[in-house]
This record gives structure tokens, C-alpha cells and sequence, in this order.
């Protein structure tokens, strides 16, 4: 073995989760963070709308609340034990960001301010809840540099530019992983006592996805290969509001600020679908929503995307008729300066990446793969968790988007993943330091880095008959179909049919650039085969889940069926195939009941 590393606490992910877990473990344990990225430049970066909690700052709002809507949002597959707890963190964790300097967007009184976001309702009135707390539309941008900033002053050892291959498993317990050094090809060797995976999501599963190019499920792959499940998997979040065709997210910030979503004739369609909430309903519940008004016909322009206003007299003109009003009683009206000063990232963007202006033109939108509720099962203290009775595996945690608590269950509210990262981020560090603490090391086998070389060696010494970005092509576009935002059973057999077969095909891939320095092909092809192992077991959880519920809507099974389904789902990939197993949800308050937005 080449070059060899000890550490107590190794994170592999260097976004939030990874970040304030390595922060909270660096107290007490010497950590180290391998990411495939520049920490800076993760996809937490990416989100942009805020962090939920109910500091109540501008109006009346309490943790009951914010744990009711989560359950809701949740559609009632979300553990409730879990949900209370993160709502509950929710206050002193944005406080403890603030006091670490987190640069947040005041209100008048100069308290953080709070905006409005889809399924946070004041649980008396029905209506939208002001408790996002936000930094503009860059509140995840800003929460990497702060707990960056803190993690170099805690003295956390980053290794970056290192993708990680492989866990090291040892009699059951986690023992390291082993990583490629990108600017060099060379293989690294960590050998650990506590292993943490934040490594994100899995978004470029799919066509049209607000994911970075980095979310290729590489944790759950990992995982999965190693006998551990993957939970829920089934339930992936379509946001409805991605640019059209580039699937770039364009917050629900903007709907938080006023703006509606309008199809061809001109209507605020949500009015018809979520009379209470309108625009601002859960994000299953407007994706499916929009889907349906193209498939009536009434796409913008015959296409399949709608228009996103947020023109100021557009937002003034709506919330006049929904009798919007500040905290303080007067009229809710907006200024363009009042837009450009909340929502400039999305601004910009829309200026660069189309050519609209959103203060006098209207957004094309459509919905985009955005979050993976499934991952890796966890409990509260980010411990992984092995089989249906939840067994811990030793020293191994995940926390973040990767990871499956479950506090999404069956659909995320908005601002709920950066909490959820922050949250958990620190549970898993805390408990990932005391681990280590005590606890040796496990002695590493010889042959460590095998399964790394054999991984590698596949593609090197690949016939190269298939070329990597063609299946990613075939898997992304029959998973968009198929395993999108509405599904059938004849849909999602087609899909896992096709993707068993682009998993055969894989075998031919091969390798142009044999070189070692930044081999960004050999990368490329590893992360395919992450990404057709976890869409393997996404479309075969999905067919197994004979009802509708959240994110998975089928239109063979358009209920939601609480006596056979109320109930995670876990996948496990054996001998070339995905077993499933069942697990009960945790009910602590809320009975289940129709979800009414
Ligand atoms: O719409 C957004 O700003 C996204 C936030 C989130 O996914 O929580």
C-alpha cells in the first residue's frame, strides 16, 4: 500500500453535513475531510431560499408548528421522534451559525429575517408562515463559508480533490476508506475509527436535475456494496421551479416573495389545486400540479414548462387580492429594488442563462430533480443503521443528503435540508469524536486497496465498446420518464428492465486517457456506476410500492394506503440483485390524516 493515513475521525463530503461535522468532531478527535470537490464549491451551495426555523421573529410561529408541517409534508412516513427533535435544534442551531458570523439578511428591527416557503403554515390560520431564515438567495452558499471558515480555525485537515472508492469494513465495523488523489491518480489509504459519509445526493440520476454534476449517489454505491441498505429510495423530490430544460433552481424564495406560477391562459392555477396556500403548497403537490396543467394543454406555448412572475406589480396585484399584509397590519407591496435586494443570485441567473429579466419578463419553469429523501439509513445520532431491526454498524455515520433518518419520509419541505445538514452534521460529529475516544483502531488487512485496483482496472482494461456519457444518456432519459413525477407499474418495469441492461452494457466501458493525472474519464465512469446502482434500486423499490404517497405517485395506485404502506422501505443489493425489507415508521403524536394544503 502506498500512502497511508491515521486519523480518528475521517468525513468523506465537504459540504454543510460534512463541514459541521467536522467541525463538532475536530473538539474532540483529530479529523480529517476527504472531498471530491473544493469544500467551498459543494452543492449545499446550491441552496439558496433558507433554513427553517421558528425563531418568530416577524410574526407568531412556534417548534409544534414546524414539527406538524414536517410531519405533514412528510405525508405521515416521516419519524416523528425525529422530526421534534430537528425542529426543536432548529432555534439555537441558526443562532449558533449566527454567532459564528453567517452574514443573514435582517429584518427592519434587525433581527434575522424570515420569509415565507411552501407547507410552513401557522397551524391556526392555515396560511404561510414567515420562518425561512435567509442570507438573500444564497443562505446555502453562505453556510459553507462560515462553517469552512470555523472548520480552518479548528485545525479540521482537509484532503481535497480526493474521490473516495471504497469503506474499508472490518469484522463488521468501519475501519477507513480508500481514495483516489485526482491531481496524481495515486491511491490513499485512511484508516480510521470513525468513518463519516456526507457526500449529498444523487440528482444526475435524471434528465433535467438543479443537482451539480458531483451528486452521483457515490455514498449510497458505496454503501450498498457493503451490505448496507439503502432506505426509501423510492421517494425522490421533484422542485417545481428549475429553469426550463436546464434544470437550474430557481428558488421558492420567489414564491415566498410573491410570486405565482401561471400557465397558458394567464391563471394562478394553484388557486384550484391548493385553495388555502396556493403557490406556496408542499413541492410534490406543485410539481404533480404543473404536470397536469401541460398534460390539459395548457404548457406556455404548447410546451412543457410554465411561467414564473415575479414582477413586482404581479406580486403586488396577487397579494392585494389574497390580502397579503406585513406583520405590522399595512398592505404587502414590493418594489423592484425590493426583489433585486432578496433574490439577486436567481436574478442573475435568469439574466446570464436566458436572457430574462424576471423584473419585467416572466421565468419559464418546469419541475427538476432536486432531492433525495431516501439514503442511508440513520438514527438521530447519525449512526448507521444495518437491517430492519436497527442494528448500528460500528464507527460508521451519515449525515446530510445522503443520509435517511428519516426526517423527509416521504417528501422535504423547503428550507428543512439545511437544517437537517446542520442538525445532524453535528450529532454525527459529536458521536463520531466520542466513538473514537473510545475506542483502537482496527487493524487493517493487507489488501486494503484491492477492490479500489479492481474497480479501477474494469475500465482501464475495458473493451471500451461503450462509451459513458451514451448509457448515462439512456438511464437519465428513461428514469425522467418513467420514475419522475408521475408513475406506473408498466413505466417503472420498463425502466428497471432498461437499467439492468445498461448495467450489463457498463461492463464494455473503457477508458481513452489511460493516464493517471486528473483522469476525469476514469471519474466520470465510476460515478456511472454509482448512478446505475442507485437507480437500480430507486425504480425497484418504486414498483414495489403499490400506493401513492409524497413524491411517489402512481396512477395505477393514486391513494395513499396507510394500512399496507405506512411503513420505510429498505433495499439491499445482493448477489447482483435488490432485496427488500420493510421497516415501521415512528408515530409519537400524529395520526395520519389527508393531507389538505
Ligand atoms: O427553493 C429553494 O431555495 C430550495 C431550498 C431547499 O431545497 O430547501
Amino acid at each position: 500500500m502506498s500512502n497511508q493515513h491515521q486519523y480518528e475521525v475521517v468525513i468523506v463530503g465537504g459540504g454543510g453535513a460534512g463541514l459541521m461535522a467536522a467541525l463538532y468532531a475536530s473538539r474532540g478527535a483529530k479529523t480529517a475531510v476527504l472531498s471530491k470537490l473544493y469544500p467551498t464549491r459543494s452543492h449545499t451551495g446550491a441552496a439558496q431560499g433558507g433554513i427553517g426555523a421558528a425563531l418568530g421573529n416577524q410574526e407568531e410561529d412556534n417548534t409544534g408548528w414546524h414539527t406538524f408541517d414536517t410531519v405533514k409534508g412528510s405525508d405521515y412516513l416521516g419519524d416523528q421522534d425525529a422530526i421534534e427533535f430537528m425542529c426543536q435544534e432548529a432555534i439555537p442551531v441558526v443562532y449558533e451559525l449566527e454567532h459564528m458570523g453567517l452574514p443573514f439578511s435582517r429584518a427592519a428591527d434587525g433581527r434575522i429575517a424570515q420569509r415565507r416557503f411552501g407547507g410552513h403554515t401557522n397551524n391556526d390560520t392555515k396560511q404561510p408562515v414567515l420562518r425561512s431564515c435567509y442570507a438573500a438567495d444564497r443562505t446555502g452558499h453562505m453556510i459553507l463559508q462560515t462553517l469552512y471558515q470555523q472548520c480552518i480555525k479548528n485545525e479540521v485537515t482537509f484532503y481535497d480533490e480526493f474521490q473516495v472508492l471504497d469503506l474499508l469494513v472490518v469484522n463488521g465495523s468501519s475501519a477507513g476508506v480508500v481514495a483516489v488523489e485526482l491531481a496524481t491518480g495515486e491511491l490513499h489509504t485512511f484508516h480510521a475509527k470513525s468513518v463519516i459519509f456526507a457526500t449529498g445526493g444523487h440528482g444526475r440520476v435524471w434528465e433535467v436535475t438543479s443537482n451539480a454534476y458531483a451528486y452521483t449517489g457515490d455514498g449510497v454505491a458505496i454503501t450498498l456494496r457493503k451490505g448496507i441498505p439503502a432506505e426509501d429510495m423510492e421517494f425522490f423530490q421533484f422542485h417545481p421551479t428549475g429553469i426550463f430544460k436546464l434544470g437550474i433552481l430557481i428558488t421558492e424564495g420567489v414564491r415566498g416573495e410573491g410570486g405565482v406560477l401561471l400557465n397558458n391562459d394567464g391563471e394562478r392555477f394553484m388557486e384550484r389545486y391548493a385553495p388555502t396556500v396556493k403557490d406556496l403548497a408542499s413541492r410534490d403537490v406543485v410539481s404533480r400540479s404543473m404536470y397536469l396543467e401541460v398534460r390539459d394543454g395548457r404548457g406556455i406555448n404548447g410546451k412543457n414548462y410554465m411561467n414564473l412572475d415575479v414582477r413586482p406589480e404581479t406580486v403586488n396585484k396577487y397579494a392585494e387580492s389574497d390580502g397579503r399584509v406585513l406583520p405590522d397590519g399595512t398592505p404587502y407591496r414590493v418594489t423592484g429594488d425590493d426583489i433585486l435586494e432578496k433574490l439577486p443570485d436567481i436574478i442573475d441567473f435568469c439574466r446570464t442563462y436566458l436572457g430574462v429579466d424576471p423584473l419585467e419578463q416572466m421565468m419559464p419553469v418546469q419541475p427538476t430533480a432536486h432531492y433525495a429523501m431516501g439514503g442511508i439509513p440513520t438514527n438521530m445520532a447519525g449512526e448507521v443503521l444495518v437491517d430492519d431491526k436497527n442494528t448500528v454498524m460500528p464507527g460508521l455515520y451519515a449525515a446530510g443528503e445522503v443520509a435517511c433518518v428519516s426526517v423527509h419520509g416521504a417528501n422535504r419541505l423547503g428550507t428543512n435540508s439545511l437544517l437537517d445538514l446542520v442538525v445532524f452534521g453535528k450529532q454525527a460529529g459529536l458521536r463520531a469524536a466520542e466513538f473514537a475516544q473510545g475506542s483502537d483502531f482496527v487493524s487493517l488487512p493487507g489488501d486494503a486497496e484491492s477492490y479500489t485496483h479492481q474497480q479501477i482496472d474494469q475500465f482501464m482494461n475495458g473493451s471500451g465498446k461503450e462509451e459513458t456519457a451514451d448509457l448515462a444518456k439512456e438511464m437519465k432519459s428513461i428514469m425522467m420518464e418513467h420514475v419522475g413525477v408521475f408513475r406506473t407499474e408498466e413505466g417503472m418495469t420498463q425502466a428497471r428492465e432498461k437499467i439492468a441492461e445498461l448495467k450489463e452494457r457498463f461492463k464494455d466501458v473503457g477508458l481513452e486517457d489511460k493516464g493517471k493525472v486528473f483522469n476525469t474519464e476514469m471519474l466520470d465512469a465510476w460515478e456511472l456506476g454509482c448512478l446505475l446502482d442507485v437507480a437500480e434500486v430507486t425504480a425497484v423499490s418504486a414498483v414495489a410500492r403499490k400506493e401513492s404517497r409524497g413524491a411517489h405517485a402512481r396512477e395505477d395506485f393514486p391513494k395513499r394506503d396507510d394500512d399496507n404502506w405506512m411503513k420505510h422501505t429498505l433495499a439491499w443489493m445482493r448477489d447482483g440483485k435488490v432485496d427488500l425489507g420493510y421497516k415501521p415508521v415512528s408515530v409519537t403524536k400524529f395520526e395520519p390524516q389527508e393531507r389538505v394544503y
